[in-house]
């Protein structure tokens, strides 16, 4: 058995950036619209005006403050709501792979390893941009991997449930350096006609290399365990599926064809799940929450986060040991436990342990449990 160990990470963040007061003007805009365009129908009692959202709801509900977008022009023009997005050519990169390349760039470097040297590519994200052939396949041939690649998908436990079956693979020596990408173009399956919703999503892609402790040159996390929990829910869903795209009528403006979920229920039932999930992984691996420095968590909604971070430390988590990004990318789905990680990891000391945890949709819950080399 073979050691796996995290040896660099890279996070691809999109220029364009959305304020809470651009999109709630945005929306406003749009429901002032709408309003008016339904004047008739409104007065008549057949249907409800569309109500204002607010920057300070945003703010209060969730913690975030802004979002990165690929493309903001469309998200805010009032009359399109959802980004442009050009379909490219079967020929040209895909808006994933591209994503994609950039964040595995700043990896390997970080790592200090030849792509040519990565022998498994796992792209693990909770949308794909077509059904085949993998945008794994297409990120192996741009970056100049060899080995093998493949596509995943857990919705935001996409990048935990990733670094355990590279880790596993790893462990048993089926592959020797690999590295697990996940390009999240969130603001395609958001409804931004959503007041409910419209503030949640961000786009961004990370990537981590993982390799045998005996291949790094020092520093890095060797990962001590990993564990990946599932239980069926629909309170998060999207039923954008193949099956439904043949349908004649008018998929594009199905409101099921892009994200949904009762966030009321999402907040109570996940925080449980979460917390047992990972005092059980702890405790089953031998790691006290008194040896824990960090922990990096799923970035949804703070108060989920403050929550879940004083069930594991078992006390209200002092300043830094629980970093939150979420403020500046907004919900980035399976991406967002790897940016607070890449971002609030460096200062740890030898022999640190830290612990990055998912949630999401399914439900999914993933938790990976690190030691500082
Ligand atoms: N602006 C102003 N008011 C808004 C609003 C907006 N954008 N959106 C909703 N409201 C209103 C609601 O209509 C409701 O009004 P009411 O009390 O008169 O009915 C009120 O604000 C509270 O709405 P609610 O949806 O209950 O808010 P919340 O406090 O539960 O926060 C979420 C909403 C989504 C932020 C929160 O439930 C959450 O984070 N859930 C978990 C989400 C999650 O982790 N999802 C995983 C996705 S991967």
């Amino acid at each position: 058995m073979f050691t796996p160990v995290i040896s660099g990470t890279g996070v691809f963040t999109p220029e364009e950036v959305i304020t809470n007061d651009e999109l709630v003007a945005a929306f406003n805009a749009y429901a002032d619209r709408m309003n008016a365009a339904n004047a008739e129908a409104i007065a008549r009692g057949e249907m409800a005006p569309l109500e204002h959202s607010s920057s300070e709801f945003i703010f209060k509900a969730s913690g975030i403050e802004r979002r990165h977008v690929i493309d903001k022009s469309g998200v805010l023009d009032p009359a399109v709501m959802h980004p442009l997005l050009p379909q490219r050519a079967d020929g040209d990169l895909s808006l994933m792979a591209e994503m994609a390349v950039d964040a595995c760039g700043k990896a390997l470097d970080q790592a200090g390893v030849a792509a040519d040297q990565i022998d498994l590519v796992i792209c693990a994200a909770s949308n794909l941009e077509r059904a085949y052939p993998a945008v794994a396949i297409e990120i192996q041939q741009a970056i100049g991997a060899g080995g093998f690649a493949f596509d995943m998908n857990v919705a935001c436990s996409s990048a935990t449930f990733g670094i355990q079956a590279a880790a596993d693979m790893l462990r048993a020596g089926s592959v020797r350096k690999a590295i697990v990408v996940n390009p999240e173009i969130c603001s395609a399956h958001l409804e931004w006609r959503d007041r409910d919703c419209h503030f949640i999503f961000g786009d961004v892609a990370t990537a981590t290399v993982i390799e045998r402790k005996e291949d790094t040159s020092g520093g890095g996390f060797e990962i001590l365990s990993t564990r990946c929990a599932t239980q069926y829910s629909n309170n998060i869903r999207n039923n954008n599926g193949f099956l439904r795209r043949s349908r004649p009528d008018g998929m594009k403006d199905r409101r099921d064809m892009q994200f949904m979920q009762n966030g009321r229920k999402v907040f109570k039932e996940v925080l449980p799940l979460v917390s047992a999930h990972v005092l059980r992984h702890m405790a089953e691996s031998g790691v006290g929450s008194d040896e824990l420095r960090r922990i990096w968590l799923h970035q949804a909604n703070k108060t989920m986060n403050d929550f879940i971070g004083k069930k594991v430390l078992g006390r209200v988590p002092e300043a830094g040991e629980q970093p939150n990004i979420l403020q500046d990318y907004a919900n980035t789905s399976s991406a967002g436990s790897i940016i607070a990680f890449a971002q609030n990891c460096q200062d740890l000391k030898a022999g640190d342990c830290g612990l990055i945890c998912s949630f999401g949709a399914g439900y999914s819950v993933g938790s990976v449990l690190l030691r500082r080399l």
